[in-house]
């Protein structure tokens, strides 16, 4: 599976003679990327996911805005960490569906020779890989996909290999998936595997689902995303910062994401209409 869908390229143009892979999308079954597509106004969605993200929305009225300031957060996460911690290579594991602006299109803003390697397990995002392959021609962007429980595909992959120099950091970004994974153990153990071989000043980006300010709603919403078939966790601030075992999180620690480097738009959200939290870390 894994080298079968490897696909990657240089260079300002999507791939030349790009054909959709033949993948089974399982679309009478919900998925996340595309339940999480359809609440942001996408349109690569099916009923099933839709009558899912209704049912979620129900219970997590926020939810909307909640993802909205997590994509924020991405866009002003990367432009941190390539403007501000000069970080030149990215790993993005959980990709989603392609959402303006893209990790590279905000890193590559800053420094056109970034280097971003996405992986996502979902065959609906591997279908709409060629629009996160639009590197710069100074840059690369690849594809490759996988499973975020078995980081040693990411890691042994020849997409990996090939697209980080691994004398120079690497920033590993982890939005919105972890509350996929309820045990902390397993989260903390990919971690681990993924930072193990990257230098010093690597880069943990992460994001994931909180209670803390919203406690009802976030449980009713766990429960509705449970009963749709996708495990599902919220995690208060404490076991956050315990995901970043080994690492120094960096300003201004884990804070809810619209606050975390603000820009006007997100200073405006209340923090009961946000129910992510969000932080970075460096390995020392
Ligand atoms: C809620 S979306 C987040 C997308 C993007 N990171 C963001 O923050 O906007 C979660 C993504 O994680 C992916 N995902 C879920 N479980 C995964 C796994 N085990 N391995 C790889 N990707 C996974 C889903 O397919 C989906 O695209």
């Amino acid at each position: 599976m894994t080298d079968q869908h490897d696909v990657s390229w240089g260079g300002s143009a999507a791939a030349p003679g790009w054909t959709p892979p033949n993948v089974e999308l399982k679309t009478d079954i919900p998925h996340s990327a595309r339940v999480y597509d359809y609440i942001l106004g996408g349109k690569d969605n099916f009923p099933a996911d839709r009558a899912a993200a209704t049912g979620i929305v129900k219970s997590l009225p926020n939810l909307p805005s909640s993802m909205r300031a997590n994509r924020q957060f991405l866009a002003r996460m990367a432009h941190v960490l390539a403007a501000d911690y000069g970080i030149r290579q990215f790993l993005d594991i959980g990709t989603g569906l392609p959402t303006t602006p893209n990790l590279h299109e905000v890193v590559q803003k800053v420094a056109p020779e970034s280097r971003v390697l996405y992986v996502d397990n979902d065959p609906i995002v591997l279908v709409h890989a060629r629009a996160l392959l639009t590197s710069t021609p100074e840059g690369r962007t690849a594809y490759l996909d996988a499973d975020f429980a078995e980081p040693q595909n990411v890691l042994t992959s020849a997409q990996f290999t090939s697209t980080f120099d691994l004398s120079q950091p690497v920033a590993v970004s982890l939005l919105a998936i972890v509350q996929f994974f309820p045990d902390d153990d397993v989260v903390r153990g990919v971690i681990d595997q993924l930072m193990a071989p990257l230098p010093a000043g690597s880069i943990l980006a992460l994001s994931t689902v909180t209670g803390d300010y919203s406690p009802e709603e976030v449980e009713a919403g766990v429960a509705a995303y449970r009963s749709n078939g996708i495990p599902n966790i919220a995690r208060d601030r404490k076991a956050v910062e315990g995901l970043f075992r080994g690492l120094e999180i960096l300003d201004p620690g884990v804070v809810l994401v619209h606050r975390w480097h603000p820009d006007t738009e997100s200073a405006a959200l209340a923090d009961t209409q946000v129910y992510m939290y969000g932080a970075i870390a460096r390995k020392p």
